[in-house]
């Protein structure tokens, strides 16, 4: 039985200023996943959904999901391989286009479950390029973070085209990551900060540096063993998101719900205008802010908790 999976993953801190250069803080959140099995041997190859959807059929492209397709090509000849023909079925319990990583999941679990299928051995870093060249279809410029995390499954700091560094985490945080039900594909809030960059050089790109201090300054936070400074840096990295017009007035709404609600710190998490947002929560003001969430418009809340390292 083969059976392959991989981890959503949440930004804590930096995204879009990451695409420019900056640092960012990522984490997996592993009890969301994408899964892939072998379902059988088949006459050709095909991959299809749990319920028995046809997604990807390389023998009849025109009845498959382009975006699939376009990603099974690349995973492929990056591979070096032939489709085997077997079918596999995907399930995935990340939603996507909403911040967590659901793309870069899906090409990884396909990845390790192709390399499993036709005995090609694959390591994390060979994976994480063949996750990054599908990345680079459908969002053109990523920064390499969410397939990093997604393929490492492990928390990171990291910075455009350097080794990702482990984070050190002193004291657990227990997060809400609250779905604001919006959907909105990754490329479109990236092109409009990369515009607002053009129009505007530099007050964008004094917000971007900002928050490249933030995630300097949260790194220590997160170190020390009493990160009373995480909640507040939170609150200004959501501002400069909001600056940079890539929140939305469901996730503003959310992050203001946490906040009354008690959350020491909250934010948009990933790419923005919809997908999720994050609370810092204690177990004092877990439950209160869960129903502050659901009761000011989010469709989900789930809660993770960051361990500690070392
Ligand atoms: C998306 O999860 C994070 C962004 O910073 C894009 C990227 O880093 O490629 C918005």
């Amino acid at each position: 039985m083969i059976e392959t999976s991989a981890a959503a993953k949440i930004i804590l801190f930096g995204e879009h200023a990451v695409v420019h250069g900056q640092p960012a803080i990522a984490i997996p959140f592993s009890t969301l996943r994408t899964r892939v099995s072998m379902a059988k041997r088949a006459p050709a190859f095909e991959l299809r959904s749990a319920a028995g959807d046809l997604l990807v059929s390389l023998e009849s492209p025109q009845d498959s999901d382009p975006q699939l397709l376009a990603l099974m090509h690349v995973i492929l000849q990056q591979l070096g391989i032939e489709a085997p023909a077997v079918m596999l079925s995907l399930s995935s319990d990340i939603p996507p286009a909403s911040g967590l990583g659901s793309g870069a999941a899906i090409s990884a679990a396909l990845a390790r479950a192709l390399a499993r299928v036709t005995n090609v051995s694959l390591e994390n870093e060979r994976l994480n390029e063949i996750v990054y060249a599908t990345e680079k279809l459908f969002h053109g410029t990523p920064s390499g973070i969410d397939n990093t995390v997604v393929v490492h499954e492990k928390a990171i700091c990291f910075t455009r085209g350097r080794a990702p560094l482990p984070i050190q985490v002193a004291c657990p945080l227990r997060l809400l990551v609250a779905d604001s039900g919006q959907r909105c594909a990754t490329h479109i809030p990236v092109s409009a900060v990369r515009d607002l960059l053009l129009q505007e050089p530099g007050p964008t790109g004094e917000r971007l540096a900002k928050i490249g201090q933030i995630v300097r300054h949260a790194l220590v936070a997160l170190a020390s063993s009493a990160p009373d400074a995480i909640g507040p840096l939170m609150n200004r990295n959501h501002a400069l998101l909001r600056e940079l017009d890539v929140s939305s007035l469901l996730l503003d709404r959310l992050v203001d719900a946490a906040m009354e609600a008690g959350a020491s710190g909250a934010k948009l998490s990933g790419a923005g205008r919809g997908g999720n947002m994050i609370a810092l929560v204690n177990e004092a003001t877990e439950a209160s802010v869960s129903r502050a969430l659901s009761a000011a418009g989010a469709v989900r809340v789930l809660a993770t908790t960051v361990p500690t390292t070392g």
